[in-house]
């Protein structure tokens, strides 16, 4: 088991044929062994590995996205084990683009490891990991005490977990958005997406309280910012922010409130403020990625 760097976030990585190690990876993050994990692999015939059947739609998103944060959630292989899927006859794959994931998972295929499991490298329920730094305040009592090592490959350029979609059907079905937006997926396979948040239990990203800080996070408008001294502003630049507020993001596009969002909400538990008002941006695409953390993150 060893921390790694991604494009989205970072992962806790394990062997994902070898169940003692994957039993580590549930142990050192306080996660329920149901809760389904994606396997991250080199490149796409790597994922046949995995999935079974890609329809030709599933092939051009593969192509036109991998690597990057697109994870695709097809029929499994016999090499994905219970432990992997949670019990569900689908597994999710994924071919990120960070270079040392990548570089990575190239060495490793030359020892006959297929795939590595990579749960977000937080405990969980908090707020995702984007840095080394992050990883460490999570999991650093459990990976010092075992010998586990954390790569650090800097921030997480896109720093929000990745999309993920199903391929069992005759339509792509957004699970979990992301920084691949319904639009890229549309127009990429011709199909109309829908998106799916009754996925609960499958999903454990789906669940209403997900990527919490300790700080109460308040979601606002950008018309009705409250001032109060000790509360944190989340937010783009373009808002008025009221005096009082300590600005932990004040991001100048969407792509920055991304990449910026999940070490804001760690910033404010650090400086010991008890509350947040973050501002919900406005649209489509990423915007919908961010509002569905924040607002995960809120309840
Ligand atoms: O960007 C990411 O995807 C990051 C980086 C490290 O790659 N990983 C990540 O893993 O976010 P995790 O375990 O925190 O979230 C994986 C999500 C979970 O919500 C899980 O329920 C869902 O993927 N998932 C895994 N297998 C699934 C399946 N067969 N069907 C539906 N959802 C699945
Ligand atoms: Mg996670």
């Amino acid at each position: 088991m060893c921390a790694i760097p991604t494009e989205t976030v970072y992962g806790l990585a394990a062997d994902a044929t070898n169940e003692s190690a994957i039993k580590r990876v549930f142990d050192a993050k306080g996660r329920p062994t149901d809760h389904p994990l994606i396997v991250h692999v080199a490149t796409l015939e790597d994922a046949k590995a995995w999935i079974s059947d890609f329809p030709d739609w599933a092939i051009k998103l593969a192509e036109k996205y991998w690597p990057g944060p697109l994870t695709l959630v097809g029929n499994r292989t016999a090499l994905a084990i219970d432990l992997v899927t949670g019990g569900q006859d689908t597994v999710a794959v994924r071919v990120p683009a960070h270079p040392v994931a990548q570089q990575l998972l190239k060495d490793l295929k030359s020892h006959d490891v297929q795939g590595l499991v990579a749960p977000s490298a937080n405990r969980f329920g908090h707020v995702s990991p984007t840095t080394a730094k992050h990883v460490e305040t999570d999991l650093a009592d459990y990976l010092v005490k075992h010998g586990d090592l954390i790569l650090d490959g800097g921030q997480s350029s896109v720093g929000l977990e990745s999309t993920i979609v199903l391929i069992t059907g005759n339509d792509p079905v957004i699970l979990r958005p992301g920084a691949i937006t319904k639009e890229d997926i549309e127009s990429t396979t011709g199909l109309k997406v829908s998106e799916n948040s009754v996925a609960k239990p499958r999903v454990s990203g789906s669940l209403e309280s997900h990527y919490s800080p300790k700080a109460e996070v308040i979601l606002v408008n950008g018309s009705n910012i409250p001032d109060e001294v000790g509360a944190g502003f989340i937010g783009l630049n373009t808002n008025q922010i009221p005096e009082g507020l300590t600005i932990l993001l004040s991001a100048p596009n969407l792509e920055s409130y991304a990449s910026g969002l999940y070490q804001a909400l760690r910033h404010c538990d650090e400086l010991g403020l008890t509350k947040i008002y973050a501002v919900l941006p406005e649209g489509e695409g990423l915007a919908k990625a961010i509002s569905d953390r924040l607002s995960r993150a809120s309840n």
